[in-house]
């Protein structure tokens, strides 16, 4: 009697072990690959749309008018707190279309409250701005297209 006791309390014991052992088997590759798609999102900025009304601008050639436009509303809506060339309040916007996508530098401009909550890069930037949050200027998409061609010729 004991030794069948011991018998049984053997074979639950061991598949007790082995549904420990699936279980961890299966949560390893899933959490290994959070860890891989986080990295790819944060390792190509130019892949990252960011998050707000735009998701697709198309590019041709530099539309001087368009490129007139921007820079006025820049000097009216965004000198506060930027210069072209070197950092102020915000980043220095030279070369920005290097570094952004197109889709990415019209949300900041759009909806810069969602961004430096939930866009990696525009959280990263709020850190580097000690906090100091970049301020909605309420722009229409016309606007916020106009900027972008504006710094297109900013490289
Ligand atoms: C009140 C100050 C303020 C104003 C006004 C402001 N910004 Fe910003 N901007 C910031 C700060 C600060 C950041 C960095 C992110 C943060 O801390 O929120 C930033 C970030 C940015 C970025 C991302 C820069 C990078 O290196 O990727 C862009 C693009 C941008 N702003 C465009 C604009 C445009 C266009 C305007 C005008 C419509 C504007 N900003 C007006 C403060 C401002």
């Amino acid at each position: 009697m004991k030794l069948r006791l011991i018998f049984i309390m053997f074979i639950a014991l061991s598949l007790a072990n082995c549904g420990d052992g699936k279980k961890s088997q299966t949560d390893a590759p899933a959490a290994t690959k959070e860890v891989e798609e986080t990295q790819v999102a944060s390792s190509d900025p130019m892949e990252n749309k960011g998050i707000g009304p735009i998701s697709s601008v198309s590019l041709g050639e530099i539309d001087q008018a368009l490129v007139s436009e921007g820079e006025t509303v820049f000097k009216a809506k965004c000198t506060a707190c930027h210069k072209i060339s070197k950092k102020f309040v915000g980043p220095a916007l030279k070369g920005i279309t290097q570094r952004r996508s197109p889709e990415w530098i019209m949300n900041m401009t759009l909806n810069p409250e969602e961004m430096i909550q939930k866009d990696p890069i525009a959280m990263q930037l709020l850190v580097e701005a000690n906090g100091a949050p970049m301020a909605n200027q309420n722009l229409t998409e016309d606007e916020a297209r106009a900027l972008l061609e504006y710094f297109r010729t900013k490289n």
